[in-house]
């Protein structure tokens, strides 16, 4: 699908999110408690053209510098600069002319909202397969974010290719996107609409974790997911028997992570000191540390903790020194699998990986 008909779905067809005809573009569940009062101060206009379909609001944002890649008219970028606070920053990349017109036209709105002297947001109009086309240092932002957009990208490896080269050393992309069980027949592609409501240009989600890796993302960890219902049984039709899911991933820029999951004979202890996670921090789906508690961990994991800004908020035990083999859980295909020497034990929550 070619960019000018995702523009003119964003920027004609969709006045607001009551114009979509599924429930891709669209994030279900609770909110959690934190962020109601955030979005509370956004402006309405705002608030009525998003179009994300998942939660892009990482722990630890004081201070940060955020890029939101595809902001539309910028309700995660608002919502983001109240959490950076005055000290952070948040920019936001988007296409449609249209969607950037309302995203700019409110942010003296959400300054004053958030008791800012100046607003610390700024939006520029690009492509996201072309970021190196903007104005943006290299390795100069802590996060990148994007709620619902690789989907409609043209060439989703330069995306993650640029936002590799745009993270520090430590950062991570902390993004939502519908992914599809299977490949996408080209044919379906064309269907503007089915393309427009994030359905059709959906990664098959093995080949979204082979482009991450290839970008220099090794070991993608998935962070949430949901099916989603479609809700329009022409559009299921077209699509059936495909199955979608959205699904929030992140995706550390660090050197040095591996293939697999490397046991080291290490742990964590998570202090408890992240604001608004005072029992246990979640950093994906079954990595749910809880606060005082020893956590052993494999290599990555390590790295994922001590060499990024969540560094403070752990004690660390162990160091790279010895190597025990594979993580416990984590080698189903390992040789030495039902050979007479016991593989170790696996601790409570199985594979890391
Ligand atoms: C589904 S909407 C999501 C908007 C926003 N993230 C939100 O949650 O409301 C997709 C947005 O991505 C933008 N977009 C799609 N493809 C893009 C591309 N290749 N480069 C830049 N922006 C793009 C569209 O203009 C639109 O605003």
């Amino acid at each position: 699908m070619k960019h000018d008909a995702v523009q003119t779905y964003y920027g004609e067809t969709l006045q607001g999110s009551a114009d979509l005809q599924t429930n891709a573009c669209c994030t279900a569940g609770e909110m959690p408690s934190h962020l109601k009062p955030i979005l509370a101060r956004l402006h309405d206009e705002v608030l009525a053209r998003y179009y994300g379909c998942g939660l892009i609001a990482p722990a630890a944002l004081k201070g940060m510098r955020i890029l939101d890649l595809g902001c539309g008219a910028g309700r995660d970028v608002y919502a983001l600069a109240a959490m950076v606070g005055e000290t952070g920053a948040v920019v936001g990349v988007d296409m449609t002319p249209a969607q950037l017109e309302v995203a700019r036209r409110h942010q003296a709105f959400h300054a004053e909202a958030f008791g800012f002297s100046k607003s610390n947001v700024e939006f520029h109009a690009g492509f996201i397969e072309r970021l190196d086309d903007l104005e943006l240092e290299p390795a100069s932002f802590d996060i990148i974010v994007s709620n619902c957009v690789l989907n409609l990208a043209t060439d989703k490896a330069a995306v993650l290719r640029g936002a590799h080269r745009l993270l520090k050393e430590g950062g991570e992309m902390y993004f939502s996107d519908v992914y599809a069980d299977r490949r996408v027949p080209a044919a379906l592609a064309e269907d503007e609409v089915l393309y427009g409501e994030c359905l059709s240009g959906a990664l098959y989600w093995n080949d979204f974790l082979t482009i991450a890796k290839a970008a220099g993302f090794g070991d993608p960890r998935r962070v949430e997911q949901r099916p989603l219902t479609i809700e329009n049984p022409e559009l299921e039709a077209k699509v059936a028997p495909i199955r979608f899911l959205s699904a929030t991933y992140r995706l550390f820029k660090l050197a040095g992570l591996e293939p697999a999951c490397e046991d080291y004979g290490q742990a964590v202890v998570y202090k408890g000191t992240l604001p608004d996670a005072p029992h246990a921090f979640a950093l994906d789906d079954h990595h749910v540390i809880e606060s005082g508690r020893v956590f052993p961990v494999c290599g990555n994991t390590w790295r994922m903790l001590a060499e990024t800004r969540f560094a403070p908020h752990f004690d660390f035990i162990g160091d790279f020194s010895t190597h025990y083999g594979i993580f416990a859980g984590c080698g189903g295909d390992s040789p030495f699998n039902g050979l007479e020497t016991p593989e170790p034990v696996t601790p409570a929550g199985g594979c890391c990986c």
